[in-house]
């Protein structure tokens, strides 16, 4: 079986390609990825050089047709799991035209290469493109799409563009939808690593507005778990939606981070907050756990210690 990742030197993706060489040993994984400043090839040196030549790496953007088409031209792949995108709400918020090229015109390009090719396309969504919840209720797949920013409307229309694509051609495609993602090797700028790395650093931790806004945990190898049951178990043409039932407002993660570290609250700094920042998440996965025959497995305490000690050792000493 092989494999082509989009995005695979991300967070996420390189999760997922990590967890595919080391437990899949009749998984070969070719990764295409932009190398923006999100990607990071060091984050598969070891696995790659572990991987007896079941890892290759090709430099290149999915939104280009001609290296997606030789890609396809050259090798027969079982699946395509499509983790490439500009992920970061706020750089959205500042300029949204990159988001539109990976995240809406490289879905398209990719999925129609996958459709030429008659190849499974797993697309990775958000819970983001249900908007924002009040205070109680969770998104089902059924929650209508409601998107807050730039980020969230540009993986809005790539789902659309990938259903569209099985309503229209019956192209063998799926859409999963993952509540927000925590774990080691996850770029700083995102809320968890950022907060870590300030409350080392004895620098004022910046919390968005009144620090209540409510995040759906998951740790990044139970989502990667929830992947791989999809590409094997999946029903063509189904959205999934993928969650932990784990909700917390952001100031309890914050303390959380600074309780562990031994620092004080009071490095808290409340900030202006996002615009259109979405108040509260909470997914549904019923119907992924029922047909996927996925459960996530980490518990939050212990996987946020872990990934608080990761970034500790990664800080400089002295
Ligand atoms: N991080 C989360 O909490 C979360 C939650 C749910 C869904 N998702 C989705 O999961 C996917 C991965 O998220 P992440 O946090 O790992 O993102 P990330 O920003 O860490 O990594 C994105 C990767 O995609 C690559 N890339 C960007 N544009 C590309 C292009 N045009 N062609 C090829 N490669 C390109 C980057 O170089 C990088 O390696 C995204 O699609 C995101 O929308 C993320």
């Amino acid at each position: 079986m092989h494999y082509l990742v989009t995005g695979g030197c991300g967070f996420i993706g390189g999760h997922f390609i990590r967890m595919v060489l080391r437990h899949e040993p009749a998984l070969t994984v070719t990764n295409l990825d932009l190398l923006t400043y999100a990607g990071n090839p060091e984050n598969l040196s070891v696995v790659a050089a572990e991987s007896g030549g079941r890892y290759q790496f090709v430099h290149g953007d999915i939104a280009d047709e001609e290296i997606t088409g030789r890609l396809f031209a050259g090798t027969k792949f079982d699946a395509v799991i499509n983790f490439a995108a500009e992920s970061m709400v706020d750089r959205s918020i500042a300029r949204p035209r990159p988001f539109v090229h990976s995240n809406v015109t490289g879905a398209s390009v990719l999925v129609a290469a996958a459709r030429a090719a008659g190849v499974r396309f797993v697309q990775v969504s958000t819970d983001e493109v249900y908007g924002s919840l009040g205070d109680s209720g969770s998104f089902t797949e059924q929650s209508p799409l409601d998107p807050s920013n730039p980020y969230a409307a540009s993986k809005a229309a790539a789902d659309l563009l990938v259903l569209a694509n099985h309503r229209t051609f019956a192209q063998d495609v799926i859409v999963l939808r993952c509540s927000n993602n925590y774990g080691t090797n996850q770029h700083p700028e995102k809320l968890i690593p950022r907060m870590i790395l300030c409350a080392l650093r004895d620098e004022p931790l910046p919390l968005y507005g009144d620090g209540l806004n409510v995040r759906d945990w998951i740790h990044v190898t139970d989502h990667c778990a929830a992947i791989l049951a999809a590409i094997s178990r999946g029903r063509s043409g189904e959205v999934y939606n993928i969650g932990a039932d784990n909700e917390r407002p952001n100031i309890e993660t914050v303390r959380a981070i600074l309780h562990h570290l031994g620092k004080p609250d009071s490095l808290i700094s409340y900030v202006t907050d996002r615009p259109g920042h979405d108040r509260r998440y909470a997914i549904n996965s019923s119907k992924s756990r029922r047909e996927l025959g996925w459960k996530p497995k980490r518990q939050w305490e212990e996987a946020l210690a872990e990934t608080i000690n990761w970034y500790a050792r990664q800080q400089p000493s002295g």
